[in-house]
């Protein structure tokens, strides 16, 4: 291992403090939490910082849609965050938030030394102004019927039917999301960052060798295309900082989120006595890392550079972005239940196995991860329980038994353990690279040589002779140390069981002490270090996702993210960027099997639709009123509003899943299922029978 001691300083993007933690948020969190704890099991100086994300319309509009202040809302979202990073055992120096005195201060000063430094200009623009709401409004604020193929509901900036992108102005019938007036143009002064001046620096940071090379490709894409200047302003009413020396202008979300690394890091510093200066001015040799999605780069390798460098600030030694998670091959989805939040995962499952799977699957590059469940079961159950806690359990009861749990004194045979011992500089390099699945592959293939060399000596066999007692003895010694190894190895991935096998072992898993194995040592007892997944949890965790939230209506989150990803390409003209999460959907999740009574026990039924409409304050359903004949009447919620006109769907006959429970929705109780098939939006086509075919009547 380096000898020199290192001085990090890490981050995990801040989450928004408008909803609770997904399991995207954790795939970050745990990847973060893993090379942290890695580097501080080296020894070196390691601070992990985070914070929520506090700022912003939607925080303002979401606080004020439950009548509590912004202030009471971000309370309450921060402790639930910081609760479920504690129970994925993240290990934060600090979670704080953006809206705090220490963020405001190192706002105006960056602000500051950009204004001195002539980096902002004033603009004059020209925006839609929601007049019953008195409100600026963002393009995803705004809808109407997409320009180009006339698809009704569209948001502001582009057409989930069509694919367009376009202004808010050239949408035909625009009206405000918020309260569905008519936008009005209104005339408004901004202030943007220009990054005029820091051209030269930003292609000399791209081409410096910082960044992953598909990310700093994206940015040269970006730069080689111009850089516009970036709005960093909004107009009252808004959430966040005002901006000194204005009434009615604050700082952009975006411009401060940022500078909340600084100001969770200063608190955590003033707290602990940490220098916060060494972090973040030039000329220490300390070393500053930000884990983000892939989603963010244009503000994190490009505006947050440029502020960092006009201010006089350091510059990140590294941004290292992730891919989207997936779960069993698509997009995290409600209606098959597979989007998941931190806490649901956690009242089924141990947080364990999610790091430990999430380990395996990450590299060091932005490829998206995908959490296929029955994968996750697979190797969890034979990795950890079947492999390396194994060694473990089957040495223990030989050394309980004869031996009060002494080890022996001599290694058995220390070129075995030599190589187990060698293998951490490999193990070291993956983990520092971030590629993770490489450094459990080498952990995997460990644990297989130390079950391969248990089963060779048999102690099993041994042990049914007396005159064998010392052979058992060092056979299992060897055993365990070989375990102790591999745990070094696990700890960063697994804290907790570390900690159990810490307490079995009676010594500790450090880095630095790989090299001294246990010998002349009497272990604690032997209590079981992991239990297997049982896969009825991880079934009800799915059945669990189903229930909580309507198939169709899949709002809040998902859109925010998409709308928001499309926002910010827009922001850094990073117009090609819309790669959106689980975008093109993997054939094998589909492909799970029934059996066919299965399929027989699903009830399909001919139902004529009587009466459809609208359903008020939700985006994508309508209410259908359906005849099911001989079965009675059925109202079904279902997803097709981008498609189809209510009133051209009154008379049709459809396909109905007539035996399905009835659902409680947000907008009410579902008594079936409509089919349709298509990708969504406005291509979804209900399935339809002949007009021949009578109400009631089974499809087969
Ligand atoms: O994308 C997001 O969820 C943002 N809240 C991330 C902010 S990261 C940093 F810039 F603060
Ligand atoms: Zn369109």
């Amino acid at each position: 291992m380096s000898a020199q001691k290192r001085s990090i300083l890490v981050t995990s993007a801040l989450p928004y403090a408008n909803g609770p933690l997904h399991l995207g948020h954790l795939l970050e969190q745990v990847q973060t939490d893993i090379w942290v704890r890695f580097q501080r099991s080296r020894g070196h100086e390691c601070h992990y910082v985070c914070a929520d994300d506090a700022h912003g319309t939607a925080i303002m509009l979401s606080a004020e849609r439950q009548g509590i202040t912004p202030e009471a809302q971000i309370t309450r979202i921060h402790a639930e965050h910081s609760r479920d990073a504690d129970d994925f055992l993240i290990s934060f120096d600090n979670y704080y938030t953006t809206h705090s005195d220490e963020n405001r201060h190192w706002c105006e000063y960056i602000y500051g030394k950009l204004r001195d430094g002539g980096h902002i200009v004033e603009r004059e623009i020209t925006q839609a102004f929601d007049p019953e709401k008195g409100l600026f409004l963002a393009d995803r604020f705004i809808k109407g019927t997409c320009p180009r193929c006339h698809a009704p509901d569209q948001y502001g900036d582009n057409c989930e039917a069509c694919g367009a992108t376009y202004t808010p102005a050239e949408l035909i019938d625009p009206v405000s999301a918020l309260s569905g007036a008519t936008p009005v143009e209104k005339q408004s002064r901004h202030f943007f960052l220009s990054l005029d001046k820091l051209e030269d620096m930003l292609r000399e940071w791209i081409g410096s060798g910082t960044l992953q090379p598909a990310i700093a490709n994206k940015l040269r894409e970006w730069t080689d295309a111009g850089l516009q200047a970036w709005d960093i302003s909004r107009d009252a009413p808004y959430f966040g900082f005002r901006i000194p020396g204005e009434s009615d202008k604050y700082f952009y979300v975006w411009l401060d989120a940022p500078i909340g690394y600084m100001g969770s890091f200063q608190d955590y510093c003033d707290r602990e006595g940490v220098a916060f200066d060494r972090f973040w001015r030039p000329g220490h040799d300390t070393e500053l890392y930000h884990f983000i999605g892939k989603d963010i780069i244009n503000f994190h390798g490009l505006f947050w550079p440029a502020m960092l460098h006009a201010s006089g600030l350091r510059t990140p030694t590294g941004v290292f972005a992730h891919g989207f998670l997936t779960v069993n091959g698509t997009k995290m989805s409600k209606s098959r239940g597979t989007f998941i939040n931190a806490r649901s995962y956690l009242d089924h499952l141990d947080a364990e196995y999610l790091r430990y799977y999430f380990a395996a699957k990450l590299g060091g590059g932005v490829d998206d991860i995908d959490l296929n469940f029955e994968d996750f079961v697979q190797r969890v159950n034979s990795d950890l329980v079947g492999k390396v806690v194994n060694i473990a359990s089957r040495c223990a009861g030989f050394l309980k038994k004869g031996h009060d749990n002494w080890l022996t004194d001599d290694c058995a045979e220390p070129a075995l353990l030599d190589e187990f011992i060698a293998a951490g500089e490999q193990i070291a390099a993956r983990y520092e690279e971030r590629e993770f699945g490489k450094a459990m592959r080498d952990v995997v293939a460990l644990a297989d040589r130390a079950n391969q060399y248990i089963d060779h000596h048999k102690p099993w066999v041994l042990a049914r002779d007396p005159a064998n007692a010392a052979e058992v003895q060092a056979v299992c010694s060897m055993g365990i140390n070989l375990f102790r190894v591999i745990m070094v190895y696990l700890k960063p991935v697994l804290p907790a069981m570390a900690a159990r096998a810490e307490n079995f072992l009676n010594a500790s898993l450090d880095w630095p002490e790989l090299d001294q194995p246990l010998l002349g040592h009497q272990l604690r007892a032997f209590t079981p270090l992991m239990t297997r997944v049982d896969p009825t949890a991880v079934d009800a965790l799915l059945a669990a996702g189903r229930e909580a939230e309507p198939a169709a209506d899949s709002g809040g989150q998902e859109k925010q993210d998409a709308t928001r990803d499309s926002k910010r390409a827009k922001d850094g003209k990073a117009g090609k960027a819309k790669e959106k999460p689980g975008q093109a959907p993997d054939p094998n999740a589909l492909a799970d099997t029934i059996s066919i009574d299965d399929f027989m026990r699903v009830d399909l039924r001919v139902a004529r639709i009587q009466r459809a409409e609208r359903v008020e304050g939700a985006d994508k359903l309508l209410r259908l009123s359906l005849d099911l004949g001989e079965l009675g009447e059925r109202e079904v919620l279902s997803g097709i509003r981008a498609a189809y006109d209510p009133a051209a769907l009154e008379g049709r006959l459809a396909v109905v899943v007539a035996n399905l429970a009835p659902r409680k929705m947000r907008f009410g109780t579902s008594e079936g299922m409509v089919l349709a098939a298509g990708p969504g939006g406005e291509e979804i086509f209900l399935l339809s029978v002949d007009s021949g075919a009578i109400p009631g009547q089974r499809v087969t």
